[in-house]
């Protein structure tokens, strides 16, 4: 445990009670994160679930904009449809079509569950609801609306995701290509130490060819691989993992 000076205590609960007066006021829950829920919802839900906010587009579980759409239109806050959140996580109802494909049980726990219904609560069923413009160009927004980094590490981005590889580590040196083949086919080369099929397997399904190409150029020249060399003139490429 961290001892505080004593002085700060008290600064500590009056911060307190202000976030409890603002939450009263304002709407929803009063200790939720909804930036950290936004992240944790493109990682542990997004690869099942739409959501437009988030940029997620998976279609095992249902879309959730389309689950809460007339609950938002018919006048229901954030904080309903944050209570059906946090109860269908804690206690998913079994699939009914197919029970093969059902949701698990207490995949976000406790405070991160609260984050996490909290953001869900906010965006889902919100017309026009989009993720947030981002500075970098065509390919730093694919990025960014892809929720690619929930997952990953880019410094170009200012991501720290770690359920998949840090992109600044492992792209260096990668050719356009292979970094292509990497995200349309994510399982055909499984990334040393990391589980297969967690990475979302339809990208080229989900992205235009436009997209994937800005997305592509974009990662060859956030982290220096070989086609950024080529094109800047460069003659890098000594470490060349092969085509
Ligand atoms: C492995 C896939 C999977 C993951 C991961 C997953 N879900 Fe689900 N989710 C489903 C499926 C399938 C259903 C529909 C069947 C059911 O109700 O169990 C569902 C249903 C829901 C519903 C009910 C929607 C409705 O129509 O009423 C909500 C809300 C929901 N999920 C939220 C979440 C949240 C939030 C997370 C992340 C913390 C999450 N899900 C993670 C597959 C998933
Ligand atoms: C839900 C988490 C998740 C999301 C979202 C995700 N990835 Fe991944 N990604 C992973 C995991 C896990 C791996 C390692 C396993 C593998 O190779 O498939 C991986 C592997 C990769 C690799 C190969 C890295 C190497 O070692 O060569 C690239 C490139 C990549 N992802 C890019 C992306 C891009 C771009 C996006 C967004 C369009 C994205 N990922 C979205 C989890 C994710």
């Amino acid at each position: 445990m961290i001892k505080l000076p004593t002085p700060i205590r008290p600064l500590l609960a009056l911060a307190a009670m202000a976030a409890v007066a603002l939450g009263a006021s304002a709407c929803g829950t009063t200790t939720a994160d909804v930036e950290n829920g936004r992240i944790l919802f493109i990682e542990r839900c997004g690869t099942c679930h739409t959501l437009a906010e988030a940029g997620t587009t998976a279609t095992v579980g249902p879309n959730l904009d389309d689950a809460f759409g007339a609950a938002r239109e018919a006048g229901e806050g954030g904080e309903t449809i944050e209570g059906v959140v946090e109860a269908q996580v804690e206690f998913p109802r079994p699939s009914t079509e197919d029970p093969a494909i059902s949701m698990p049980a207490d995949v976000v726990e406790g405070q991160e569950l609260e984050d996490v219904a909290a953001y869900v609560g906010k965006w889902a069923g919100v017309p026009g609801a989009a993720p947030p413009k981002v500075p970098g160009g065509p390919g730093a927004q694919v990025f960014a609306n892809n929720g690619c980094g929930g997952c990953h590490t880019l410094a170009a981005a200012k991501s720290g995701g770690t359920v998949g590889p840090d992109l600044d580590e492992v792209l260096s040196g990668q050719s356009a290509a292979m970094i292509h083949e990497d995200i349309v086919d994510p399982n055909k080369v499984i990334a040393q130490g990391y589980p297969p099929s967690v990475m979302p397997l339809n990208f080229e399904e989900t992205l235009s060819p436009e997209e994937l190409e800005d997305l592509v150029e974009y990662l060859v020249e956030s982290t220096g691989g070989k086609g950024a060399a080529l094109q800047g003139g460069k003659a890098g490429g000594a470490k060349s993992k092969g085509g």
